[in-house]
Formats: C-alpha cells, sequence, structure tokens
C-alpha cells in the first residue's frame, strides 16, 4: 500500500526563480508532501519545467493551480477550492504556505479592478487575504500555539525603504497618470512598503490568532538574501537597478566571503525553507515572533519596528481587513509579543 500524503505545502510564485527551488528542495526533503503550486498560468513553460524536474527526483505528488495575485475573486476562489479538497480529503490540510510571488513596477500602473496599486495588492494584501481565507484548511496542531502549520512569507531587505503610510499617501488618490516611469529610489520605496506591510500585518495576524486561541499557526518572514538566478523581478528593474544587481550577482563568490547573506543561488535560501518546514524539532517559544534572514532567527520586532506598537498593530490589521473585504468574528487585538532575543 502507498504511504499516505503527510499534508500540503503550497507554494505562491511557485515557477518564479525562488518558489521553483522551494518545491524542488521540499519535494528532495520531503517525499511524501503534497506540493500545490500556485501560479499565474499554468499552461506556462516554466510550470511545467518545474513539474517535470520534481518528478524527475522520484515519485512525487504535485501539481499546479491557478491564482492571480492582483485579483481578490481569483485569491478566494482558489482558496474555496483548496480548503474543499482538504475537507473531502481529496488532498491532505496545510501543513506549509509558503507566500513567495512578487510583483515590482518602476512605472505608475493603473489601479486594479479591486482598487488597489498592483505592487501592494499582489505582494501583501493578496497573501494576507489567502492565508487568512485558508484558515479552514490548515493541519491541526496538538494545541501549542506553532504546533499545526507554518506560514512562511519571503522577505525582503528593500523592506528597509519601506514606509507604512506609503501607499495611502501616494496612490490613495489613485497615484500618478498610469505609465508615468518612477525614479528608481521611488520604485524601491514602493517595493518595500509592500514588503513591509506584509511582513507586519501578518505578524500583527499571527498575534491575533494566537489570543484566538485555537488556531495554532507559526507565521513568519524569511529574508533569503541577494539572489543570482533567473528572477523575472529584475527584468523589471531600470538599468540602473539592474546593473548593480548584475554586477553583485558576478561577484557572488567574493561576497560571499564578507556576508553569506550578500549573493546565493535560489538553492540556499530555498533549502533552509524545506528545513524550516519539515523541522523535526520545531522552535518551541510560541511567545516569540521569528524573522529570518537566512537560518539566522531574530526577534521580529528588532527588524519591524511597528510590531512594538500596539495601537499601531491594531490599526494596521484593521486597515487590511477592511481592504481585503474581510469580517473576521471572534479574532482579538494583536499585542507586542516580549522581545527575548
Ligand atoms: N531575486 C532576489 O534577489 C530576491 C531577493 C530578496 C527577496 N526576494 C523575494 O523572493 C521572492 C521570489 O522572487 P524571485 O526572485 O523568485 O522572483 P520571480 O522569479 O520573478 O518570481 C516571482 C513569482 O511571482 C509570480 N507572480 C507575480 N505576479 C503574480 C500575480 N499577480 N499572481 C500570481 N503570481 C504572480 C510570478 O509569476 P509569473 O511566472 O506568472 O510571472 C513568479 O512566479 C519574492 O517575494 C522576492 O521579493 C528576491
Amino acid at each position: 500500500m502507498a504511504s499516505p500524503l503527510v499534508g500540503t505545502v503550497i507554494i505562491t510564485g511557485g515557477s518564479g526563480a525562488l518558489g521553483s527551488a522551494i518545491a524542488v528542495a521540499i519535494a528532495k526533503k520531503q517525499p511524501l508532501a503534497h506540493l500545490l503550486l500556485a501560479v499565474r498560468d499554468t499552461s506556462a513553460e516554466s510550470v511545467q519545467q518545474v513539474i517535470e524536474k520534481i518528478r524527475g527526483i522520484g515519485p512525487r505528488s504535485v501539481e499546479a493551480a491557478r491564482v492571480d495575485l492582483t485579483r481578490f475573486a481569483s485569491v478566494n476562489e482558489f482558496a474555496s477550492n483548496t480548503v474543499q479538497r482538504i475537507k473531502r480529503k481529496d488532498i491532505p490540510p496545510i501543513i506549509a504556505l509558503v507566500n513567495s510571488a512578487a510583483t515590482l513596477s518602476y512605472v505608475s500602473d493603473p489601479l486594479t479592478t479591486d482598487g488597489f496599486d498592483p505592487v501592494y495588492q499582489t505582494n501583501c494584501l493578496s497573501p494576507f487575504l489567502l492565508t487568512v481565507s485558508l484558515l479552514g484548511g490548515f493541519r491541526a496542531g496538538t494545541g501549542d500555539a506553532d504546533s499545526g502549520a507554518l506560514v512562511l512569507n519571503i522577505g525582503c531587505s528593500a523592506m528597509s525603504d519601506g514606509e507604512l503610510d506609503y501607499f495611502e499617501r501616494k496612490w490613495g488618490q489613485g497615484g500618478s497618470t498610469p505609465g508615468t516611469p518612477l525614479r528608481a529610489k521611488e520604485g524601491n520605496i514602493r517595493f518595500g512598503s509592500s514588503k513591509l506591510l506584509m511582513s507586519a500585518a501578518m505578524y500583527g495576524l499571527r498575534r491575533s490568532l494566537r489570543l484566538a486561541g485555537n488556531i495554532p499557526l507559526n507565521i513568519c518572514t524569511l529574508d533569503p538574501g541577494g539572489m543570482a538566478g533567473n528572477s523575472r523581478l529584475s527584468t523589471n528593474m531600470p538599468s540602473s537597478v539592474r546593473f548593480t544587481h548584475r554586477t553583485r550577482a558576478s561577484l557572488r563568490p567574493l561576497m560571499r566571503i564578507f556576508s553569506k547573506t550578500a549573493m546565493n543561488t535560489t538553492n540556499v535560501p530555498a533549502k533552509i525553507v524545506a528545513k524550516l518546514a519539515f523541522d523535526d524539532n520545531p522552535p518551541q517559544d510560541s511567545e516569540l515572533d521569528r524573522y529570518y534572514i537566512l537560518d539566522d532567527v531574530y526577534e521580529a520586532s528588532s527588524i519591524i519596528r511597528v510590531l512594538r506598537e500596539q495601537t499601531k498593530m491594531e490599526e494596521l490589521l484593521r486597515m487590511m481587513m477592511q481592504q481585503v473585504r474581510l469580517g473576521m468574528e471572534g479574532m482579538q487585538s494583536p499585542s507586542p509579543a516580549p522581545s527575548s532575543m
């Protein structure tokens, strides 16, 4: 008799440079995981390539399903289908959700049909909505707050350029005329803001779920460091930013001598994600908000300062819930975690 699958792993951007490397690393680490690649276009060559690569490792359970993160309707449809399939026992409960998909743009884009800057909706609002909408599908834990499943948000050091009120300030009025080029600095702040808001809101969600008591989700951010490879994000960069990225990539072996996060292949962070998703000794201190930079762990509020401000965190979580049009009964206000690291 075939061994039962141990759980479903959902990877958004599962055919992207990092997402596909994570899928392969998980297929190698845990042969009994069901891999669900959440991708924009299931017929894309990159999707077929990663599925073939995974099947080449050995017998594996893998599939791709469509999700467009610029449309809440698509996110809701994906989440609802997935939860129904889990309830019918077509696929096992979710053991890990990796929010890896992201977009980068250096022009002022038209608002999405939901009324948001597409960078903000793709990188922040939709991963948040997806996580909340999948709550009914995560593996139940042993009762301990982090024992159930992992939600790993792929972060980025660009977050340090981010501003919490950026989208309200710049884009709340509709932004500038679509097609207007943005200066590199402005594009970086826009991208960093989307990543900062996503991470902060997700830690707020984790705290809120902990207070609600019965939803054991370990939600954290992992910054994969600089990566050499075929990231499609870099094709959207203006030439000045792309030049810096390429120069860093070509100096990778040298830069690694000075900093392990400077520039790696995608396999390095991918293996760390696979290890976190199937950790035999999961972290014990469930009070702690963990932020990973590769495999180094930090107390999240030492990196995302707003996590120390309860009122601002409450406002942020409320704003996110309103923007993704969710009413969550029984959710309680997040409070700062003790900074014990
Ligand atoms: N590359 C780096 O140096 C670097 C450094 C630090 C952090 N990161 C982070 O690593 C993560 C992965 O980046 P990457 O380098 O692997 O980039 P990538 O190759 O461009 O992958 C991004 C993925 O996101 C998907 N995506 C974009 N918009 C989408 C939408 N509307 N709906 C659904 N999927 C969408 C893309 O799908 P399509 O295939 O359809 O385009 C692609 O698969 C990102 O979160 C990024 O911020 C990257």
